[in-house]
């Protein structure tokens, strides 16, 4: 989950978790494999956009990491060895973890963290299929690059919602195989410190920091520096009010907007001078590789999944000379929708269709942040294969700019019409309700998700909540307690975002919002909504904004619901769930005492310094 960047305004979270909806039993068509992975963490020095090096996380020596390939149904034995001189986990985004709660990787909820030079080995079934990923999930270190793609091919018999792009038997097979063979696409923002350095300046200055340095696609990209004429030049009239309080009244030659009151809180004072002025001012320009993504036109279809990976940004991306079909997102199917461009939220993953019909050629990708916090963008290669020319690069043939303005009216997607193919019944009933404030809280990068409390991260070394009965662990605020009363329901715990709106939500539930008349008619919807692991409010300038989620519990567990930006996460927005206390979990003596692994491995002993 992502707030808006801009401060100032209050994101008002309705929560509400309801018991009837109809279970989605997992069909199997073949016997489960048990698929064995095995990775290597290390810090090493890293410059993924050339020029200047830091320390960055690998995984068996590179970020992303290798692509763990399932088909549905298979089990997985992850095994992680931890060579770095701090601790760490592994968390598998949007993976159900239905059977298998320990191996979630929440340090804290639902297990120890893998101290330095340890191992831990995480099981789990493949029971959706879908693009995921997997990511550190120990402080901030998915900014320090420690995450890698699982993409889970679906069963052959499985319905696919090609109806709605092609009826012609010919194309809809070449759109399965193009869906059998998707490829996922990271796309992440780079910082030229590690995530412990980025926390420590954020520290120093009594600040939220939000500009950074390149925006990687796969892990490569530049530093690319625009001249103050140029930043000025793609400066939108969006920033008007804001700059008006800015000194020189203008971006950065980073492009970024300097910290403001209005971003900061204005309760708070910070101190831009005691942070390096690499942080926000000066642009060095270098120059790294591009990604290019290699298709072949004979086989009439390509799919790419966009990971976002991001710690900071939010992206939009546009593929030149293509309009394209968004059919999955959060590794489900979708109704789909012909688009020119996509808002990617930090964490989303979105699958698109692209026709191959265009001259043999290059054609740019570009991802541009989509915030008001900095102009920035970055760039990869969708590649015919056999492509003679470039013709299809230069930006004769781009949909937005360097800053993410439009060039021509492009068609945008939809996340309200994103709703599940083929389609659920949703429950119209609820028997809890959470509400819950998000704010800042003591400083500026000090963040509170239930509206009084921090979610201290200090927990992320504590006793695993999922290793205590539910009525041993002291009431708090940041953990919410439900309860199962189905529990034959066993499914993936993703919900249904049912509404969103800007300004405040003065109601105590959905039904009352609703019977107030006060909401648009399209504010709330519980007949069809889009199924999610990911929600964001929406944008707004000095307002409030909220939206509502609803879930039926179905796998009990200690889990996190927490804001995707890592900085914010680091900064407390998140809250535990302990879901199903009646049908608690036993955790096996494997897992209650150690790492999952029944005989012990050697130690490997190797660490690096984190800096
Ligand atoms: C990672 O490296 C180890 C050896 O260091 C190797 O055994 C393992 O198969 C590699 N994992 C992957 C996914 O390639
Ligand atoms: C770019 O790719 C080349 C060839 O693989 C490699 O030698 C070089 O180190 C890469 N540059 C960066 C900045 O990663
Ligand atoms: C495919 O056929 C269905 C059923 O007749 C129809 O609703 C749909 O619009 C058709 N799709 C396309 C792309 O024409
Ligand atoms: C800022 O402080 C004032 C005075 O203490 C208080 O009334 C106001 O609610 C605070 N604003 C925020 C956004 O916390
Ligand atoms: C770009 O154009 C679309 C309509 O095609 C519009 O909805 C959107 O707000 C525009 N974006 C910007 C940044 O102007
Ligand atoms: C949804 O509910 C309707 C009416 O209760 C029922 O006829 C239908 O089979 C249900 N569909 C699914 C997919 O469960
Ligand atoms: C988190 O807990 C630690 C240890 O109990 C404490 O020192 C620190 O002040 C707490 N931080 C916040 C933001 O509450
Ligand atoms: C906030 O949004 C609400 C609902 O759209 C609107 O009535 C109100 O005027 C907005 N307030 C501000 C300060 O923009
Ligand atoms: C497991 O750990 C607990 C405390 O952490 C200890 O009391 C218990 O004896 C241990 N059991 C085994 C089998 O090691």
């Amino acid at each position: 989950m992502v707030f808006t960047r801009l401060v100032g305004a209050v994101s008002l979270l309705t929560f509400a978790l309801n018991a009837f909806a109809a279970p989605h039993a997992v069909q199997f068509t073949k016997r489960a494999d048990t698929v064995k992975f095995e990775v290597d963490l290390t810090w090493e020095d890293v410059n993924p956009a050339g020029g200047a090096t830091k320390k960055g996380i690998l995984i068996n020596g590179t970020s992303p990491g290798p692509a763990l390939k399932l088909n549905l149904g298979d089990s997985v034995e992850f095994l992680v060895h931890n060579n770095m001189d701090e601790p760490t986990t592994i968390h598998f985004h949007g993976i159900s973890q239905a059977k298998t709660p320990w191996s979630d990787g929440v340090p804290g909820l639902s297990q120890k963290a893998i101290q330095p030079g340890d191992s831990f080995l995480y099981q789990w079934e493949a029971d959706e299929a879908g693009t995921y990923w997997y990511h550190a999930h120990y402080r901030s270190q998915i900014i320090d690059g420690c995450f890698g793609a699982i993409v889970i091919k679906n069963s052959k018999d499985a319905p696919r919602p090609w109806s709605f792009i092609s009826n012609d038997t010919e194309v809809q097979k070449q759109l399965t195989a193009a869906d059998d063979s998707l490829q996922p696409v990271f796309v992440s923002d780079y910082v030229d410190m590690t995530s412990a350095e980025l926390h420590a300046t954020e520290e120093k200055g009594n600040l939220d920091i939000a500009c950074v340095d390149a925006i990687l696609i796969n892990g490569k990209g530049s530093r690319i520096c625009k001249t103050q004429d140029e930043i000025n030049a793609l400066t939108s009239p969006r920033y008007a009010n804001l700059l008006s309080s800015v000194p020189s009244g203008q971006l950065t030659g980073k492009g970024c907007l300097p910290p403001l009151p209005q971003t900061q809180g204005a309760n708070f004072t910070f101190d831009v001078s005691a942070i390096p002025s690499s942080v926000y001012f000066d642009c060095t320009a270098s120059e790294g590789n591009q990604t290019k993504i290699e298709v072949d036109a004979s086989k009439g279809w390509a799919a790419i999944t966009f990971i976002g990976s991001a710690g900071i940004e939010l992206f939009k991306y546009t593929i030149d000379g293509h309009k394209f079909w968004v059919y999955a997102i959060d590794g489900q199917y979708v109704v789909p929708q012909l688009v020119d461009t996509v808002v990617l939220n930090n964490g989303d993953r979105q699958t698109v269709m692209i026709k191959l019909d265009q001259p043999a050629a290059d054609y740019t990708i570009r991802v541009t942040n989509q915030g008001l916090n900095q102009i920035i963008s970055g760039y990869a290669t969708l590649s015919y294969k056999g492509a003679v020319s470039a013709a299809g690069q230069g930006d004769s043939l781009a949909i937005m700019d360097y800053a993410g303005t439009n060039k021509t009216l492009p068609l945008m997607f939809a996340p309200p019409k994103a709703v599940p193919f083929p389609p659920r019944n949703m429950s119209q009933t609820v028997d809890q309700t959470f509400i819950f404030t998000t704010k800042k809280m003591l400083n500026p990068y000090t963040w509170t998700l239930t509206g009084s409390e921090t979610f201290n991260v200090t927990r992320e070394d504590s006793t695993p909540l999922l290793f205590e009965q539910p009525s041993a662990i002291p009431e708090d605020q940041v953990i919410i307690r439900t309860q199962m009363p189905h529990p034959f329901h066993k499914h993936a715990n993703k919900a249904y975002l049912i509404g969103q709106g800007v300004g405040d939500f003065p109601w105590s539930s959905i039904a009352e919002a609703q019977a107030s008349g006060a909401l648009p008619p399209t504010a709330i919807n519980t007949k069809a909504a889009p199924l999610r692991d990911g929600f964001t409010s929406p944008p707004a300038e000095g307002n409030s904004t909220w939206i509502a989620v609803r879930y039926h519990v179905e796998a009990p567990g200690a889990f996190l619901f927490h804001c995707h930006v890592q900085t914010h996460m680091n900064g407390g927005m998140a809250f535990a769930i302990l879901d199903g206390v009646d049908k608690w979990p036993e955790v096996p003596e494997v897992y209650l005492n150690g790492t999952g692994i029944a005989s012990k491995l050697q130690k490997k002993g190797k660490t690096h310094p984190s800096s």
